[in-house]
C-alpha cells in the first residue's frame, strides 16, 4: 500500500484495520498504555453494573469492550467499516459489533442503559453530522440512560499544531519546509519516495477536526435531548507515563 489519499476518518481507519497492530485501529499510534488508561477511566466513570446493556460508539480497538467483560449483561460496539468490523469479531467473539456510523445507529428507539461514545465525534466532517450524531444517541438512550462522550477538543488541534491536512504531496513539502523546516521536510521527501516505490505507506488525509467549547457542545448535547450531569477536562498520560490534564479535550457524561 503506497501513497493513500483520503478526505474522511472512515476511510483513514478502514485503513487502520489493514495493519498487522490492531491498536492502529484505536487511532494512538505506539500508546496502547493510554488506549487502556484512556478507557479505565471511562469504565471508572460509567460505573456498569450487571443487567446493564453497554454500546461502545467508535469501539476502535475493542479495549474498553474487553475491560467491561463481566461487568454488563451485554456489550456491543459499533464500527464504520466491516475490515474493523470482522479484525474486532477474531480477538471479541463474545461482543455484537454492528457496522454502522454514529450519525445512523441501526438500535432500537430506548433501548440502551450505557453508551460510550469517545474520540469519534471530533472526526466527524461537520456540525450537522455531530447534531444527527447527538440526535441518534438521544434516541436509542432509555430514560435515565448515562451517556460519555469523550475527548472533545475546545479548539482545532491541528491548527495549532501546524500539521498538514490535505492530500497533496508538493503542499506537504511546502508545509513542512515553511512550519519545521528543510530537514523534516528532506526527511519527507525521502518516504514520500519510498511510497512511490510502493516500499512504505502514507495516508495523506484533508479532513478536519469538530471542535467545540464546552458551552458550545452542551447546547449542542441539550437541543438534542441530553442532560448534561458532568464535564472535565480529559486526561491523558504524558511522555513518562504520568497522568496529566488534556490542553483541549474535556469530557462529559450525559442523563437522557
Ligand atoms: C480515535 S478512535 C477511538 C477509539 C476508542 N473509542 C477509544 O477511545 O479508544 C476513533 C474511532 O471512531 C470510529 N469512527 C470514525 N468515524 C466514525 C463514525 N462516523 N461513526 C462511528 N464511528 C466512527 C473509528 O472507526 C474508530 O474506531
Amino acid at each position: 500500500m503506497p501513497i493513500v489519499r483520503l478526505t474522511n476518518y472512515v476511510e483513514a481507519y478502514r485503513v487502520r484495520a489493514l495493519s498487522p497492530d490492531i491498536h492502529r485501529m484505536a487511532g494512538r499510534d505506539d500508546k496502547n498504555a493510554l488506549t487502556e488508561f484512556v478507557n479505565s477511566r471511562i469504565l471508572e466513570g460509567m460505573k456498569f453494573g450487571l443487567g446493564d446493556v453497554l454500546v461502545d460508539i467508535g469501539c476502535g480497538d475493542g479495549c474498553l469492550l474487553r475491560m467491561a467483560a463481566g461487568k454488563v449483561s451485554r456489550r456491543i460496539g459499533v464500527i464504520p467499516t466491516r475490515e474493523e468490523k470482522e479484525r474486532l469479531e477474531t480477538i471479541l467473539p463474545d461482543v455484537t459489533f454492528l457496522t454502522a456510523l454514529v450519525q445512523k445507529l441501526p438500535l432500537e428507539s430506548e433501548s440502551v442503559s450505557h453508551i460510550v461514545c469517545n474520540s469519534v465525534l471530533l472526526l466527524l466532517d461537520s456540525e450537522s453530522d455531530v447534531t444527527a450524531a447527538l440526535q441518534e444517541m438521544a434516541r436509542v438512550a432509555r430514560r435515565h440512560a448515562k451517556i460519555w462522550i469523550g475527548e472533545i477538543p475546545d479548539a482545532d488541534e491541528y491548527e495549532e499544531l501546524h500539521m498538514y491536512r490535505g492530500t497533496s504531496e508538493w503542499d506537504l513539502l511546502r508545509h513542512l519546509r515553511k512550519n519545521a523546516g528543510w530537514r523534516p521536510a528532506l526527511g519527507m521527501g525521502r518516504r514520500l519516495v519510498r511510497g512511490f516505490l510502493g516500499r512504505e505507506s502514507l495516508v495523506l488525509n484533508s479532513a478536519r477536526m469538530f471542535h467545540a467549547t464546552p458551552e458550545r457542545l452542551i447546547r449542542m448535547a441539550t437541543q438534542c435531548g441530553l442532560k448534561l450531569e458532568t464535564y472535565f477536562r480529559h486526561q491523558e498520560l504524558d511522555l513518562r507515563g504520568d497522568i496529566v490534564d488534556s490542553a483541549h479535550r474535556f469530557d462529559y457524561v450525559f442523563r437522557k
